[in-house]
C-alpha cells in the first residue's frame, strides 16, 4: 500500500498564455480577478528596459489604479519582502502582478505570503506552511530560466545570516502566467547565458529527481532538447525572435517539470553559495552543475543516459563510465559556447568556507529529492571539486 501511495505524482501549473504578446493580457485577467488597485513588482533593470511603465499604461487605461514597488535587489531579502506587504496593505491593493526575472516574482510571492498572514517571511520557510490564501498574482516573466511564474518556489535571501531559503508552496504558483517571449529582448547575453543554463539545470535535475513521473519527464526532456540546441545560438544572436521563442518555450517546460519533480544537489549548493556571496542564481548553478552529475551518475545512470542521448550523445555501444564522460564534456562545452566557464575559486570561495556553505545546502528542501542521498561531508566533497 505504502508503495502504491509513493508511486502517485501531481501536478500544478498555473493558467498560462504563450507567445508574442501575451504581455498584452495583463488588464484583462486583472479585471477578471476583481481588480481596483494594482501592486505592480519590478526592480530597476526592468523599470529601465522600459516594461514597467507598458504593463503600468495597460493597467490605467483600462481604469485600474497602480502602486509601483521596485524596491527589489537582485537576490530579493527579507527587508524587500516586508517593505512590499507594507506597500500592499497600506494603499489597499487587492491584486498583485509581478514582471521581472525570478526576482521580483519571488518578492511578489513572498508579498503576497505576509499581505495574508501579517508574520515575518522567514516564518515561511520550508514545504507547505503558509495557511492562509493569498491575492492573486498575475506573472510577465522577462527572463528565460528562472520560471518563478509557473513554481511553487520562493526563493528569498536573509542578509543577515547571508542564507537565501526557500519557501515551497502551491499556494505561490501564480493564478496566471502571461509568457512573452518578446519580453526577452532586453536581455543582455550575459543574463541569457545564465537563465538558460538555469533552465537547464531545472529540466536535468527535476528529470533525475526521486520526485520525477511522467508528467514531469515529458517537460524535463523536451526542455533539454530546445534548451541544448537553441541557447548557444541565441547568445550569439540575441535578437533572433525564432531562438528567443524556443529558449522560452524550453524554460516554461523546464518550469512546469521542477516545480512539480522539485530539484536537486546543484540547487541546494547553489542557493547556499547565492546567499554566502550573492552571485547571480544560473552562474552558481553554472559553475556546480557537471560535479553534481558526476556525483549523482551512479545513483541513476539510466536517467542520466537518456539526458546524453536527448543532448544528441551517440550512446550505441559506450560503456556506462563513457557516457558519464561524454555527457560532463558536452555540458562543460555548451558552459563556455554561451561564455559561462568560471570556478568557485575565481569568486573568492575558499576552502575555509565549504563547510558552512555544506551546512547550509544539506538544509535544503532540494536536497530531499537528489536521486543519491546526500550527507554534509558528500555535499563538501562537491564544492571541493568545483573550487
Ligand atoms: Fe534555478
Amino acid at each position: 500500500m505504502a508503495q502504491e501511495i509513493s508511486s502517485l505524482r501531481k501536478f500544478v501549473a498555473p493558467e498560462i498564455i504563450f507567445g508574442s504578446g501575451a504581455r498584452k493580457m495583463v488588464s484583462n485577467y486583472a479585471k477578471t480577478f476583481g481588480a481596483q488597485k494594482v501592486l505592480l513588482v519590478s526592480d530597476p533593470g526592468v523599470v529601465n528596459a522600459g516594461w514597467v511603465v507598458e504593463i503600468e499604461q495597460l493597467l490605467l487605461e483600462e481604469g485600474l489604479d497602480v502602486v509601483r514597488f521596485t524596491q527589489v535587489s537582485p537576490n530579493p531579502r527579507t527587508e524587500e519582502v516586508m517593505l512590499g506587504a507594507e506597500v500592499y496593505l497600506e494603499h489597499g491593493c487587492d491584486v498583485i502582478v509581478a514582471i521581472g526575472g525570478g526576482s521580483p516574482m519571488d518578492c511578489a510571492k513572498a508579498i503576497g505570503i505576509v499581505s495574508t498572514h501579517g508574520t515575518e517571511i522567514r516564518a515561511f520557510e520550508g514545504i507547505d506552511q503558509t495557511t492562509n490564501p493569498i491575492p492573486p498574482l498575475i506573472f510577465i516573466p522577462t527572463t528565460a530560466g528562472t520560471s518563478a511564474d509557473v513554481s511553487q518556489f520562493a526563493i528569498i535571501s536573509d542578509q543577515q545570516d547571508r542564507v537565501k531559503f526557500s519557501i515551497v508552496s502551491k499556494s505561490v504558483v501564480p493564478d496566471v502566467s502571461l509568457i512573452d517571449p518578446d519580453t526577452t529582448s532586453t536581455m543582455s547575453p550575459f543574463l541569457t547565458a545564465c537563465t538558460g543554463v538555469d533552465a537547464l539545470v531545472h529540466a536535468i535535475e527535476a528529470f533525475v529527481s526521486t520526485g520525477s513521473g511522467a508528467l514531469t519527464d515529458m517537460n524535463a526532456l523536451d526542455a533539454i532538447r530546445l534548451i541544448n540546441s537553441h541557447l548557444a545560438l541565441l547568445v550569439e544572436q540575441p535578437e533572433d525572435k525564432y531562438l528567443r521563442e524556443q529558449i522560452m518555450l524550453g524554460s516554461m517546460k523546464a518550469g512546469l517539470a521542477f516545480s512539480n519533480a522539485i530539484l536537486g544537489a546543484v540547487h541546494a549548493m547553489s542557493h547556499s553559495l547565492g546567499g554566502f556571496l550573492d552571485l547571480p542564481h544560473g552562474l552558481c548553478n553554472a559553475m556546480l552543475v557537471e560535479h553534481v552529475i558526476d556525483y549523482n551518475y551512479g545513483s541513476a545512470e539510466d536517467r542520466f543516459a537518456v539526458i546524453a542521448q536527448t543532448m544528441g550523445i551517440d550512446t550505441r555501444g559506450l560503456t556506462s563510465r563513457q557516457i558519464q564522460t561524454r555527457l560532463r564534456n558536452h555540458v562543460q562545452a555548451l558552459k563556455r559556447d554561451v561564455g559561462l566557464p568560471d570556478t568557485l575559486g575565481k569568486f573568492g570561495v575558499n576552502m575555509s568556507d565549504i563547510p558552512y556553505l555544506s551546512t547550509n545546502a544539506i538544509k535544503d528542501p532540494c536536497i530531499l529529492t537528489n536521486p543519491r542521498r546526500s550527507n554534509k561531508r558528500d555535499v563538501e566533497l562537491v564544492y571541493e571539486e568545483a573550487l
